[in-house]
């Protein structure tokens, strides 16, 4: 019994030195299990930070050279078709860019349009919506022009619909390469200088004189309200003509037995933009003309043309 107590106790003496051993071991080894593993965490997240880092280097390397081959494979087309004889392709920016330039010059060395805007009083809101959007086509057309017009709206005042509707729905409105005013034409241009056309002239319009400054009667014909423009012409005391639709157009048959010589604004803008690039009524009116108001060109004036 005494020997098992001895025994025991030096059991439990040997055993406490191991724990007490143990204790020091498992600190020293813990501590050092801890630095081990933080230490590779560490070098486990710089090496995932890395790759990621090289990653995204190849991933920019790689786009920058497609970007460049797209680049040169787009140079070589342009250079080509050039070559094959077609016109130049400009890219959009040099596009932009070039019809900026050309409506700046337009600006100062243009032929001169004025839309007359003094009438929108008497038109509907649905004839003013209306209005602005055949004043964004007009606007449209100027700037795909080689030759644009320098565009006024005259009599344009900023509180009125026409103004607001404008700036509404016509993106850039306010930046439009164009003269916007309050005054009317005649505050602008000497009367002599001045053509207003109407479908209500007697004289029909020969040719587009840069000396001249033409003006549109900016009105909708949803209501129609005849002979108004031809009304502010003579108000205004100063020339008028009409498009030479008789001269160089004959009626065509159709179900409805309908047919109007009376132009949108727009309408009539393309027709003298393509007469002032051609020189040609008859292909101005073959392009421009609408189809649906009743009219074709004279085949006999297009034979004797050619
Ligand atoms: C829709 S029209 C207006 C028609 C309106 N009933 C009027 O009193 O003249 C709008 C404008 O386009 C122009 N226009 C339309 N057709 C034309 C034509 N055949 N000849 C000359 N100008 C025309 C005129 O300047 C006219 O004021």
């Amino acid at each position: 019994m005494k020997r098992k107590k001895m025994a025991h106790s030096s059991f439990e003496n040997s055993m406490n030195g191991i724990s007490e051993d143990l204790d020091l071991l498992h600190i020293e080894v813990d501590t050092d299990l801890t630095e081990n593993r933080s230490d590779r965490d560490d070098s486990v997240c710089s090496k995932n930070v890395l790759r990621k880092q090289r990653h995204w280097e190849k991933q920019l390397a790689a786009k920058k050279s497609k970007r460049k081959e797209e680049k040169q494979r787009r140079k070589l087309n342009r250079v080509q078709s050039e070559a094959d004889g077609d016109a130049p392709r400009f890219t959009k920016r040099v596009l932009k860019a070039i019809t900026k330039e050309r409506l700046a010059e337009a600006q100062s060395t243009g032929r001169r349009l004025c839309v007359d805007l003094s009438m929108t009083d008497c038109m509907s809101d649905k004839e003013i919506s209306r209005l602005s959007g055949q004043l964004r086509r007009l606007y449209g057309s100027n700037k795909k022009a080689s030759q644009p017009f320098h565009l006024f709206l005259t009599n344009l005042r900023e509180d009125s619909r026409l103004y607001r509707e404008c700036v509404r729905m016509n993106d850039g409105f306010l930046n439009y390469s164009m003269d916007i005013t309050e005054e009317s034409c005649l505050d602008l241009f000497p009367p002599e200088t001045i053509v207003y056309l109407t479908p209500d002239a007697e004289q029909a319009l020969q040719c587009v004189d840069p000396d001249k400054v033409y003006v549109l009667g900016g009105l909708v014909d949803e209501s129609i309200q005849k002979k108004l423009s031809l009304g502010r012409a003579s108000e205004l005391s100063v020339l008028t003509a009409r498009l030479p639709i008789d001269e160089y157009m004959i009626k065509k048959n159709n179900s409805k037995n309908f047919h109007s010589k009376i132009l949108a604004i727009n309408q009539v803008f393309d027709i003298l933009l393509t007469f002032c690039d051609t020189g040609s009524w008859t292909e101005a009116f073959r392009l421009w003309f609408p189809l649906g108001k009743g009219y074709t060109v004279d085949p006999d004036i297009t034979k004797s043309q050619s």
